[in-house]
């Protein structure tokens, strides 16, 4: 694909302030793709945050402003990306609607997006025939829930967006946008074109306890907005080598988390290599290796920091980049409907 019709589209739920593990599975790749891109969109994911959140509004509500603000620290441009909110798009929710019909509740299911985020909510969606939840874990699951590969792929459709960067958590919901747009260009012709995800080389940071995701539920995640104070925290309580008692034993490099942000973050590879070489020798220190990633990743953090708390100031002229971002989204949303709505031969009037 040439380049110069490249349309990037992509999108955070607002449960919560953004941490190391977004920046690097996907933020990186926006601020790439917003210098290249003919059309770029970044959408605030209401909709989708409230399929799991349905009881509580106001988290939603409060961290829209939060993970907007997440994003212009990091060098998301409005004057390059289009800033919206998925909820004040209606278009997005009519073809919703629209794609329902071109996947099947077995597919859905089979998700395994949607398998393993069920699981970390404490949703269960087989139960025995006619059981229904009542305060037990059975068929609990919210049938927005289930359906977001399908909002997702509308998202996404409805600014015929073709280019993606997300983490890699999210490719299997990408795979299945890409089913529901065939789907409907085999129905009702040619409208949509392939979605490609873009997804980073290091595609996961492991949480600082050592679990293979860094989450916020999980409560082992380092966030942008976090104090040099934070960070040096929650290094010095990073999961290392629990054999690895006296400075002089020798150390395993493997599933020591220190080392895995070290790989990602510290730009002297050179350096991490010959440090990797003496722990596993002995006579490295894990606090010597902690202190380093300190610096490292203050090094990165820092600059989004002092950004994030500067734009906090004036919670107004965000939201104004939200209103006017979302007015810009809405007039590409409703010209892509109205070519929906003829192919699909439900335009009247
Ligand atoms: N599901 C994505 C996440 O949890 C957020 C999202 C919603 C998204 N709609 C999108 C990402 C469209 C990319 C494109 O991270």
């Amino acid at each position: 694909m040439n380049e110069k019709n490249m349309v990037v589209l992509t999108g955070d739920r607002p449960t919560g302030k953004l941490h190391l593990g977004h920046f690097v599975g996907s933020i990186q790749n926006r601020l790439k793709l917003q210098e290249e891109a003919e059309k770029a969109f970044y959408m605030i994911a209401d909709v989708q945050a409230l399929t799991d959140n349905a009881d509580n509004p106001e988290k939603v509500r409060n961290n829209v402003l939060e993970v907007a603000l997440d994003n212009l620290a990091c060098g998301l441009d409005p004057t390059k990306t289009t800033f919206f909110i998925q909820s004040e798009v209606p278009e997005i929710a009519e073809l919703t609607v629209f794609f329902m019909n071109l996947v099947t509740v077995a597919r859905l299911e089979q998700n395994p997006t949607i398998k393993t985020e069920m699981k970390e909510k404490g949703f269960v969606m087989k139960g025995e025939e006619g059981e229904v939840e009542t305060g037990t874990k059975v068929r609990n699951v919210p049938a927005g829930f289930l359906c977001y590969p399908i909002s997702q792929a509308a998202d996404i459709l409805t600014f015929k967006a073709t280019t993606v960067p997300v983490g890699a958590d999210q490719l299997p919901v990408l795979e299945q946008g890409n089913e529901i747009a065939d789907k409907f260009n085999a129905y009702y012709g040619e409208v949509f074109s392939k979605i490609k995800s873009i997804v980073s080389e290091h595609s996961r940071v492991v949480g600082i306890d050592g679990n293979a995701k860094m989450s916020k539920s999980l409560g082992n995640a380092i966030y942008l907005s976090d104090s040099k104070q934070e960070i040096e925290q929650k290094v010095m309580q990073m999961y290392t080598d629990p054999d690895h008692v006296h400075v002089e034993d020798p150390g395993k490099v493997e599933g020591n988390v220190v080392f895995a942000y070290l790989d990602i973050f510290d730009p002297d590879k050179e350096e991490v290599a010959a440090l990797k070489e003496q722990y596993k020798q002995g006579g490295l220190g894990d606090v010597a290796i902690k202190k380093r990633l300190i610096e490292v990743l203050e090094a990165v953090i820092a600059p989004i920091r002092e950004r994030r708390e500067d734009i906090a100031k004036d919670p107004k002229k965000v939201m104004e980049i939200l209103k006017n971002g979302t007015e810009k989204a809405r007039q590409t949303a409703q010209q892509t409907l109205k070519e929906v709505r003829a192919a699909m031969k439900i335009d009247y009037f």
